[in-house]
Order: C-alpha cells, then structure tokens, then sequence
C-alpha cells in the first residue's frame, strides 16, 4: 500500500533525532519509492533557534551525509530537497510554521493528511500539542510521539489528557524504533508461525531471561535530553520493556494493532513493580565532566535490573535487563537460558561446567541480526567428551536486504497508513510507568565505572546464579 498525500512536519527539526534518524530515513523512503507521490516536509522548530528554508535543506543533506544509507546527490536528492520547507512555531507565535504547512498544502492540492513528528523531549510535548491545536494544525492529522513518553506516571497521564483534547486516539502513534527492526519483528515471527519452539517456551523449560543492549557511544553531546532523562527512562522503561513485551506475550488472536497490544498489555499488567534493591545504576567515569552536564549529577548512564512476570507461563524466571552508554561494545542481544536436563550423565570439562550455559536461544538483533541455538555435542575422538556447539542463523547470508527498512523508517511508514500495531498505547506506557514507581520514587545511589568497561562489579552480582551472555569468552 502506498500512503496518501501527505505533509510531514517535524517539531524539534533541529534536534539531533531528525539529524540522525529522521531526515536520513526519510530520505531512504523516497528513494524507495515508498512516500505518496505528493508529498512534503516542513521543518519547525522554536523561533530562536529556526532555520531558513534554504539553511534546512542544507542541514538535511549534511544529516543525510552524515548517517544516511545514500549519498544526498543526483536527481533524486535534488527532487527530495525541493520538498522541504522550514516554519518557526513558539506559543506565541505558531504562524510561521502555519503559513509554511498551508503552502506546502496548496502545492500538493487537495486535502493531504499532515502527520506530526514530535521529536522533542518529554517535557516539551504537551506545550507542542497544545501548540498544534491552536493554530488548527490538528485537523486531518495524526501525531508521532517520540519516547520517554512522559517521565512517570503523573506526566504520562497528563501527556495522554493533552494528546486527547487535540487528536483522536486512533491518530496517536506513541514510537518506539525498536519495535520497527526487522529482526525484533522477526520475534513474533519466530515464536508464532513456528510449532518448534512455542512448546517449550515458558517456565518449565525457561531458566531466565536476558534483554541486554549495551552501547558503545557515550552521551555525544546529548547532556541537555540525557540529564533530564537517564539511561532508566531514555532506554529501559522504553525499548527493553517493550522487547519483553514481545518475548513474553501470549499468541494474539490476530496481529492487528487491537490484538498485540492487548496481549502486550496483559504482560505489562503481570508485571511485578521494580524492587530498587534489584537494580543497579551505573555513571561512567567523566560524565560529570561532559559540558552541560552538573557537576553533581545523580542521572545514571547504565541502568540493570531484575524483573519477574507474575503470571502462569513466567512465575519464578527471572528477565534481566541492561543498557548503558560508554560500555565496552554495542550489542542488541536476548538470550533465553534453559533449563537442565534433570540428570547430568556426561563429564563435562571442568571449565565447560562453570560456564552453566550450555542451552541458550541468542536473538541478536542488530541489525541485519542473527539468531543462535547453543546446546552440547560430542566432541569428535574415543571418549565420550562434550563441548558447546552452535546452530546459528544469519538474516544478512540468508536474505537479501534491498527492501529492509531502519527502524524508523518502517514506524513512519506505518503512521502515514494509520497502522498502529507497532505502536505504544495509553494503558501499556501508563501501566510501565506504575512498575517503575518504586525505582523512580527511591533509586540507589549511582556506581561509577570507567569508560569501555562492562560495567561496575555489581552486575555479576545482580544476576546470580546466572552470568551475564555478554562479553562471550567463548
Ligand atoms: C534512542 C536513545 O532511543 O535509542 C539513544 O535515545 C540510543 O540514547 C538509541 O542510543 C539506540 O538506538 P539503536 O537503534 O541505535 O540501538
């Protein structure tokens, strides 16, 4: 299906998600040939820091250079670049931005929908909404809420009243990428159009559970979004409880956006609130020292913790979740460790059996992502000596990638068609943000690390019996 007429309007044009994601992506969409035929993107942002038209689209090929997959020339660059216009917008003064879309409007002809992208952070939302509705920009459109969506619970609910009073519900698209990667959707793929594993996927079979993606960046020059944020709201409370979300669900009946986020929801109400003394929160050594960062800064930079779903299938395993920022390497990793089996009948070598990991189910999902089954095998000779093996399948050697899609990408995607399967509702954000009260109301004093580590000490501890996947030593 290809979208209708559309005019795209960024808030927070300037900022640095539609420098590394959006611009690029959208970009990637035209040439794809997936955007309308008529189409049209209008850059916004407050009056002090807007740009000229002509300036954005010069900052739009510098973010397309930068991280798009194309490079930003030839015809096709020059025929997206004449699509981009540039409307300052504050409360006191939206006409810029207004004027801007009504001409984008006019030169499509007809009624195009408008979709907003609000790529700004949390605290400014509701005053961008409220924005938008004023100036009549609400009608005929539909709006991309960026994450954290609020920052607890009493801001998320009123996020959602504000949201309500301007768009209809069936036009909120509250993002959350990771839940637009190709191999996160892989997961529902994997678990329900596969006899194979469903069996044995739940607490008779399942030890625990590990949704661990460390990040190899630091803050880069984010200090403003990170301060007021922290690795717990910007990364766990979003993307990692969104991912277990999809590992732990029950089969939807169907996989239309009222199904799967029912099924979703469900687990998020099992969900058994954070108990601070469960969690670790890091701070790399130097984040204090980052310009616009305070001094005595309490924002972790690393946020683990251990969670426990209180239904049938999960009671008694363990999730453990991870990120943070200026660790050791980048990954985007799950495993599921499994039981084992109740009589141990082969010598293992000594250092095979202090593993204890010897049957796991590794997602990787950065992207292109693989997917790795680990069991023991006998190892070739006269003895019967066993050693881990590994069955692994790899997206990028066993599909071509011309029509994948970045995470964004395919999320704006399925904004412009009104399809909101891949994204958040109300009752599921609400809902995390009451799990993660107790963290938020009383969180541990922060642990410092050094930069390109793996974390402070803790950690092992905190997921004991168990040990983490990542580093792998072997
Ligand atoms: C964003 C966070 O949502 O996700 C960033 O705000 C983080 O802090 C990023 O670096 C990670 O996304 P990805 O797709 O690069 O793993």
């Amino acid at each position: 299906a290809t979208p209708d007429d559309h005019v795209i309007i960024i808030s927070g044009a300037t900022g640095d998600l539609a420098r590394r994601k959006l611009l690029p992506g959208l970009y990637h969409l035209a040439r794809a040939g997936l955007l309308p035929d008529r189409y049209r993107i209008v850059g916004s942002a407050p009056a002090a820091v807007a740009l000229s038209s002509e300036a954005f689209r010069e900052h739009a090929r510098e973010a397309v250079a930068e991280f798009g997959l194309a490079k930003p020339e030839g015809p096709q660059w020059l025929e997206f670049e004449s699509r981009l216009t540039f409307g300052a917008a504050d409360p006191e003064d939206p006409g810029p931005l207004v004027a801007a879309v009504q001409e984008a409007e006019r030169e499509i002809g007809g009624t195009p929908r408008l979709l907003h992208h609000l790529a700004v952070p949390p605290q400014a939302c509701a005053s961008v909404v409220q924005l938008l509705g004023a100036s009549g920009l609400a009608r005929n459109a539909g709006v991309i809420v960026e994450k954290p969506f609020g920052t607890d619970l009493a801001s998320a609910r009123a996020l959602n009243d504000a949201i309500h009073t301007v768009f209809d519900e069936s036009r909120v698209f509250r993002i959350d990428h990771f839940l637009g990667k190709e191999s996160v959707d892989n997961i529902l793929a994997l678990r329900f159009a596969n006899g194979l594993l469903e069996p044995i996927w739940n607490r008779d079979h399942i030890s625990h559970v590990q949704i661990d993606v460390p990040e190899h960046i630091d803050i880069q020059g984010r200090a403003h979004f990170f301060e007021g944020t922290g690795t717990f709201r910007d990364m766990i409370v979003t993307h990692l409880f969104q991912l277990l979300g999809f590992i732990a669900m029950e089969p939807p009946a169907t996989l239309d956006a009222n199904s799967l986020r029912a099924e979703k929801d469900k687990v998020f109400q099992s969900l058994r609130p954070v108990d601070p003394a469960r969690v670790v929160r890091g701070q790399y050594d130097g984040y204090r020292d980052e310009p616009g960062v305070d001094p005595a800064s309490d924002t972790e930079t690393l946020a683990a913790l251990r969670l426990e779903i209180d239904n049938w299938r999960w009671a008694g395993v363990s999730f453990y979740l991870r990120s943070g920022k200026a660790l050791a390497a980048s990954r985007h990793v799950i495993t599921l460790g499994f039981r084992e089996p109740p009589l141990r009948m082969f010598p293992l070598a000594a250092q095979e059996s202090a593993e204890g990991r010897h049957n796991e189910l590794v997602i990787d999902f950065n992207d292109p992502g693989t997917i790795t089954a680990r069991f023991l095998a006998k190892k070739p000779g006269p003895d019967m000596r066993l050693t881990p093996a590994d069955m692994v399948f790899d997206y990028a050697d066993s599909f071509s990638r011309d029509h994948a899609l970045e995470g964004y990408e395919r999320l704006i995607l399925d904004a412009m068609l009104g399809d909101q399967s891949l994204f958040t509702d109300a009752t599921g954000i609400e809902r995390l943000w009451e799990v993660a009260a107790p963290l938020l109301d009383s969180p541990p004093p922060v642990e410092p690390y050094a930069k390109g580590s793996w974390g402070p000490d803790s950690l092992t501890e905190l997921i004991r019996p168990y040990r983490w996947h990542l580093p792998r030593s072997s």
